[in-house]
């Protein structure tokens, strides 16, 4: 039985008690790959930021962070016990540098917050990642997709690459639906049609296995 990391959500990173900064991820896609590598019969250790959707599968065990730094913490100390990693989070990049105790009230026209790097999760994994491991990016475009996603395949040492692009009608965020391009080191493209996000897994754990196999 293979053991697969995936992490899944948005982060929330606080500004204070009761503001945050986030993204538009539902953590659907990441959810749909969790149920489909489950089904395929691996053990999944889904780590997953804050999203209202929710999963209980009895090989899916779910680890609920909120920050990206927790998210960080959680993926590095369980990909060692993994056979492979897939990256469907959406990540905060950055953080406010410090987060305030108290509600900020408002004061002044302008309000400036400072934002400091959080850690890329992928490419520590990638640094991390050992012969015997796989590990999956995913890369969330606007404009020059293709280009855009190779160089993160490189750059955070990869094995594959799941492009969704917002210039594609129905992918990305939110939707039910995706249309993804699985793209690996040798630059091959692995296009597919748009469907449901649960059948988009499903695809992307079948090229896994294969990957695997080969
Ligand atoms: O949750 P849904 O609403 O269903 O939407 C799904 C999705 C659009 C969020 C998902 O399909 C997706 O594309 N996830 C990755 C989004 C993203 O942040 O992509 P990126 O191109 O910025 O990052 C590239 C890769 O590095 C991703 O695998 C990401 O998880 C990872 N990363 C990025 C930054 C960071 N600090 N740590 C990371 O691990």
């Amino acid at each position: 039985q293979k053991t697969c990391l995936i992490t899944a959500g948005p982060t929330f990173e606080a500004i204070d008690p009761v503001r945050f900064i986030g993204n538009r991820s539902s953590g659907k896609m990441g959810i749909a790959l969790a149920e489909a590598a489950a089904m395929a019969g691996a053990q999944v250790e889904l780590v997953l930021g804050p999203s209202k959707l929710d999963i209980q599968h009895p090989n899916v065990q779910v680890h609920r962070v909120q920050t990206a730094l927790e998210m960080h913490e959680k993926a590095t100390s369980i990909f060692p016990q993994c056979d492979l990693a897939i990256m469907a989070a959406a990540v905060s990049d950055y953080r406010p540098s410090t987060v305030a105790t108290q509600k900020i009230k408002k004061s002044s026209d302008n309000l400036r917050i400072d934002l400091v790097r959080n850690p890329d999760i992928a490419a520590d994994l990638g640094r991390q990642k050992k012969t015997n491991q796989l590990l999956i990016g995913f890369a969330l475009e606007t404009n020059n997709a293709i280009e855009n996603a190779q160089q993160k395949l490189k750059k955070k040492n990869l094995d594959l690459i799941v492009l969704n692009s917002l210039e594609n009608k129905g992918a990305g965020f939110n939707h039910d639906t995706n249309q993804i391009t699985i793209i690996d080191q040798d630059n091959n493209l692995k296009k597919f049609e748009l469907k449901s996000k649960d059948l988009v897994a499903q695809d992307i754990i079948e090229t896994l296995v294969d990957y695997w196999n080969t």
